[in-house]
């Protein structure tokens, strides 16, 4: 019994997704402000440069998390209860964190297939291999497919209960509203009773905050300027990368860091596969990431506004990062909409 990958849908067609770059870099330079969505940061040398990101002392969010799970895998086991269960991870990249968890449980004897929904067939394949290289006892498969798409094949090929997985602060990439729709969602995708477990930072030290995104080796810097390179990479693009300095600031009425690529000069800048080009003035940024933060008390309204019920949270010692664990709750059907205050708030 050992991990394999499955093909649920037809794995990304690259010149589909190379459509999709174009088209959101047309639209996100074009916009006013300027702007380009992070989920375009994870090509290869994306990928390389967050796992450098994860082993800086500066970006403490991982280790944060990795000692959650050190500590609490009993607990949150305990939570699940003794029956049989699969765990389902979202977003698992390299799996290095979720291979904490997994060893955790099958140290303390927990019975659970695991699965790995994401629309990468190389990211699902390479993770595959290494859980089977890690856990050969291990049974379950990394699904190529949408988390919709995933999680509807998994829930008709079996009703037992699961654990859903959505770590590492990815969470913090949507607004309040946004994380509210995609949770929403997934809870309509489940199963009442099914678990979701969702690691989110906290709001802590602006100091601390700042130099986990912007640490002093430059990583985090290339991380964002890659974006340019693989617009000049896959578009044809054109950027001088010496001509813009990265930029992120904490952002209190977002509880986000914000982070931004910075026009040094006044530029224009031709992309072929878009045949055309862009002006940017002197100083002109775009906004590449929102890292939001959150607060114990706003994850509880989160749980409650987009259909779960808290069962647990989970902390490191510091308190700096926090996993909390949802239950869809009894009432399922559609989501309530976003109470007043909570909108007022954001
Ligand atoms: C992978 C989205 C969780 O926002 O902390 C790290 C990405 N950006 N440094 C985060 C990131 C800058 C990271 N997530």
């Amino acid at each position: 019994m050992t991990i394999s990958a499955r093909l649920i849908q037809a794995s990304e067609v690259p010149s589909a997704e190379r459509a999709a770059f174009a088209r959101d870099v047309l639209e996100g330079l074009s916009a006013e402000p300027k702007h380009l969505s992070c989920k375009w940061f994870y090509d290869t040398r994306g990928s390389e440069l967050i796992n450098s990101i994860m082993d800086l002392d500066e970006y403490y969010l991982t280790r944060c998390e990795a000692e959650v799970f050190e500590e609490h895998a009993a607990e949150l086991l305990r939570a699940v209860g003794d029956e049989p269960f699969e765990l389902v991870d979202l977003g698992a990249g390299d799996g290095r964190k979720t291979g904490i968890l997994i060893r955790r449980f099958l140290e303390l004897g927990a019975r659970f297939e695991f699965f790995s929904i994401d629309i990468s067939e190389s990211a699902s394949r390479s993770l595959a291999a290494t859980l089977a290289r890690e856990f050969p006892t291990l049974a379950g498969e990394t699904l190529v497919a949408e988390y919709a798409s995933g999680l509807a094949w998994l829930a008709e090929r079996s009703t037992k209960r699961k654990l859903v997985l959505f770590l590492g602060s990815n969470i913090g990439n949507s607004s309040l509203d946004g994380a509210r729709a995609f949770l929403g969602e997934l809870g309509l995708a489940l199963r009442e009773d099914d678990l979701v477990l969702v690691g989110a930072d906290l709001v802590k030290d602006v100091d601390v905050l700042r130099r986990a995104y912007d640490d002093s080796r430059g990583v985090t810097a290339a991380f964002n300027l890659n974006l340019l390179a693989r617009i000049d990479r896959e578009l044809g693009g054109h950027f001088d990368r010496g001509r813009f300095r990265f930029y992120s600031t904490w952002e209190p009425r977002t509880s986000a860091i914000e982070s931004y690529l910075v026009s040094l000069v006044e530029q224009e800048i031709a992309i072929d596969a878009l045949g055309r080009s862009f002006h940017f003035g002197a100083h002109e940024a775009i906004h590449t990431e929102s890292s939001r933060k959150y607060t114990l008390a706003e994850l509880a309204r989160l749980a409650d506004v987009s259909g779960f019920s808290g069962e647990a949270v989970f902390q490191d010692r510091r308190g700096w990062f926090a996993d909390v664990l949802w239950r869809v709750a009894k009432t399922k059907g559609r989501v309530p909409a976003l109470p007043q205050r909570a909108r007022a708030r954001r």
